[in-house]
C-alpha cells in the first residue's frame, strides 16, 4: 500500500497521529492527516484543563472537533487523556484528599461518559511512575490521594464507557529498565485481581538511539494479556532517525498484541519538539527518509 494507515492495516493495525484542532483549517496539515492515517489522537484538547477548566464545567468543543475529524476519516480515536499529573487545571491542582480523588472520579466518568461508544482507546492514566531507579510512582497529587488512585480511574472508566480499551500511557518505557519494570508489576497485579486494564502505551519520544530491548520489552507486556500500543513516537533528528523509525515499526509488527503505532504531530513544525525536526513529514508536508522507511517497514 502507498500510505502509512492503509499499509498498517494490511496487518490489522492502525497508524496514527497526534491532531491539533487549531490546525484543522490549515489545508497542508489536513490533506496528509486525511491521505495517510488511520487513527488520531487529541494532542490536548481531551485533557482534563481542556475539558474541566472550571469544577463541574465541561467544554467539549475542540476535543469533538478532534472526534469529528476522525469520524469524518473512518480513523479510530485514541483519547488521551483522563488523569495526569500534568495540566490540570487551576482549581483541581490546588485541591487534595478525598475531594481530589471524588473531583478525579468524577471527571473520568463525566468524559468517559460523553465520548462513550466513540473512542477505539482510553489513555486512562498518564505518567504516573517516576523516571530513574525506583521503578516506583511519582508523587503528584493525584498520587498523594491514595495508591489505589489508578485502579479506582480504571474501574470508574470501564463503567462508563464499557466498549473503550483502557491503557496505562507512559514515556522512558522503551526499554527493560526499573520504571518499565514497575509499571510491568503493576499490570501484573491489575491482572491477577482483576482490575480492568486492557493496554500499555508506550510514548516513545525518542533521542539518537534506541535500546537494544525494545520490542522485547513490548512483548513481555503483551505476555502479561494486555495489548501494546506505540502512542507518541517522535525521533530527535540525526543520523538515525530513518533507522529508528524502521526499528520501532518492525517491533510492533512483531509482536501480535502491538495494535497500532501514533506519531506525536504531523509535519516538524507542528511538533512540541521545537527545533528537534522529530516527525515523518517536513515544515513544508513533504516525506522525509524516515517517512519512507516506516512505509517500507510497514
Ligand atoms: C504535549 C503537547 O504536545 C504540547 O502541545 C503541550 O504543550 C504539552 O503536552 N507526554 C504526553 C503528551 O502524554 O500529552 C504531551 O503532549 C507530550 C508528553
Amino acid at each position: 500500500a502507498t500510505t502509512l494507515g492503509a499499509s498498517a492495516a494490511q496487518t490489522g493495525r492502525y497508524y496514527g497521529a497526534a491532531v491539533a484542532a487549531g490546525r484543522l483549517g490549515d489545508a497542508t496539515y489536513t490533506g496528509i492527516l486525511n491521505r495517510e492515517f488511520n487513527s488520531v489522537t487529541a494532542e490536548n484538547e481531551m485533557k482534563w484543563d481542556a475539558t474541566e477548566p472550571a469544577q463541574g464545567r465541561f467544554t467539549y468543543a475542540n476535543g469533538d472537533r478532534i472526534l469529528n475529524q476522525g469520524i469524518a476519516m473512518g480513523a479510530k480515536v485514541r483519547g488521551h487523556a483522563l488523569l495526569w499529573h500534568q495540566q490540570q487545571p487551576g482549581w483541581a491542582r490546588s485541591m487534595s484528599g478525598a475531594a481530589l480523588r471524588n473531583a478525579a472520579i468524577n471527571h473520568v466518568t463525566q468524559v468517559a461518559t460523553h465520548y462513550r461508544g466513540r473512542i477505539h482507546s482510553w489513555d486512562v492514566v498518564n505518567e504516573a511512575f517516576a523516571d530513574g531507579g525506583s521503578g516506583a510512582r511519582r508523587d503528584s497529587n493525584l498520587q498523594r490521594t491514595g495508591n489505589d488512585w489508578i485502579e479506582a480511574a480504571f474501574r470508574a472508566a470501564r463503567a462508563a464507557d464499557p466498549g473503550a480499551k483502557l491503557c496505562y500511557n507512559d514515556y522512558n518505557t522503551d526499554g527493560v529498565n526499573a520504571k518499565s519494570t514497575g509499571i510491568y508489576n503493576m499490570v501484573r497485579d491489575f491482572k491477577a485481581r482483576g482490575v480492568p486494564i486492557d493496554c500499555v502505551g508506550f510514548q516513545s519520544h525518542l533521542g539518537t538511539g534506541i535500546s537494544g530491548d525494545y520490542q522485547a520489552n513490548l512483548q513481555r507486556f503483551a505476555d502479561l494479556g494486555v495489548d501494546v500500543q506505540i502512542t507518541e513516537l517522535d525521533v530527535a533528528q540525526g543520523g538515525n532517525q530513518a533507522n529508528i523509525y524502521a526499528t520501532v515499526t518492525r517491533a510492533c509488527l512483531a509482536v501480535a498484541r502491538c495494535t497500532g503505532i501514533t506519531v506525536w504531530g504531523i509535519r516538524d513544525s507542528d511538533s512540541w519538539r521545537t527545533g528537534e525536526n522529530p516527525l515523518l513529514f517536513d515544515n513544508s508536508g513533504n516525506r522525509k527518509a524516515a517517512y519512507n522507511s516506516v512505509l517500507s517497514a510497514l
